[in-house]
């Protein structure tokens, strides 16, 4: 592929990536890939609670107003993550007391406030994220807790309540290994829809690795197409060292196997209707800002970019998946 080419060009369905605003900012390398290659962009913390609901009654909307004019002004689609999590929640919601009705208005004051906010801008929301044990169960959360099982419905009608036109999506991980998470995801968005909860889509987050069989990673998104809702792989990436191996470097061999990986996953989406094809976002960038580098503390590249912005082998295994 050429240079001047781009995966949002050669693509049928939308491509991107998960924004670091400190990059953005600060890194023009970064900013003119982001540009050329994708056409959505997801913020990687920007839009969590933590970040705009800091305190009871103060929101900052900075970081996120910045990410979203710099897509809207380059011609790009935002979807935002997340409203309902259990991570990234700050100090005044863990110490929070009051009554179920405190909660309840809590939740929906929050999620009404950062919607409305976005509206007309933002179009589309992972609305509850990760609520669901890999034992099938519903994630003992402060939510859970506080709301019930109902807390995921809820949140779903506050979201549709605030922008009406918003895509609102349930959006989850571990599709690919667990056929009891898979299976327990698929029963509760089948259950949102036949009660007549306004959920558009379902999120594979498919942070996966190469040693994922293709049935697996075939079959989760199989599975998801055919609750009829719109899927989005949200937030892959491809692990080269999962196991952390000592002096575990990045070799031809590692990369063709990522490349085959990605081909998989893109060709198995490309074969779903064209109108559940909400797109594939890529977890970061590079893999110089990875979050898997920071957060498992080991050495890794599970990104179709190098540290240095240059395509790798599974860039190319992206476009080979849709021919
Ligand atoms: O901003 C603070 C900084 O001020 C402080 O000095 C530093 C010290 O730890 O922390 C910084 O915040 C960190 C933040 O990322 C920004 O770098 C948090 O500790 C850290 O927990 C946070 O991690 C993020 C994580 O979600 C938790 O919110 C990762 O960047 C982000 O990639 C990750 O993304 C999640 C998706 O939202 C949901 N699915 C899984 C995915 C990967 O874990």
């Amino acid at each position: 592929i050429k240079a001047e080419e781009s995966l949002q060009k050669n693509m049928p369905f939308p491509m991107g990536a998960a924004l670091n605003v400190s990059l953005l900012k600060s890194n023009s390398s970064y900013r003119n890939l982001i540009i050329k290659e994708f056409n959505s962009f997801t913020a990687e913390n920007a839009m969590k609670f933590a970040s705009v609901h800091p305190a009871k009654d103060t929101y900052t909307w900075a970081d996120a107003d910045y990410l979203v004019d710099f897509a809207l002004a380059n011609g790009k689609r935002v979807h935002g993550h997340t409203l309902n999590w259990y991570q990234s929640l700050p100090d005044w919601v863990k110490n929070f007391q009051g009554t179920t009705a405190d909660w309840e208005n809590l939740l929906k004051t929050h999620i009404q406030t950062v919607v409305g906010h976005f509206k007309g801008k933002v179009a589309s929301w992972d609305v509850v994220n990760e609520a669901v044990n890999e034992d099938g169960t519903l994630r003992s959360t402060i939510w859970l807790e506080k709301l019930g099982a109902d807390y995921i419905s809820r949140a779903f009608q506050y979201a549709h309540e605030a922008d009406p036109n918003a895509l609102l999506f349930y959006n989850d991980y571990g599709h690919e290994y667990s056929t009891t998470k898979r299976t327990a995801i698929i029963n509760l968005v089948n259950d949102l829809k036949s009660k007549g909860i306004p959920i558009d889509g379902i999120g594979l987050q498919m942070h996966t690795n190469i040693t994922q069989t293709d049935a697996n990673l075939t079959a989760a998104i199989t599975t998801a197409a055919a609750t009829g809702l719109k899927v989005h792989i949200s937030e892959i990436d491809i692990s080269l060292n999962p196991a952390n191996t000592p002096g575990a470097t990045y070799t031809d061999a590692l990369a063709e196997q990522q490349a085959a990986k990605y081909k998989t996953i893109v060709k198995a989406y490309n074969v779903i209707p064209k109108n559940q094809q909400f797109g594939i976002t890529q977890w970061n960038v590079t893999d110089g800002d990875s979050w898997i580098l920071s957060f498992y503390k080991r050495a890794d590249w599970p990104l179709p970019f190098d540290a240095q912005y240059q395509r790798k082998a599974a860039y190319q295994g992206i476009l080979d998946g849709v021919k």
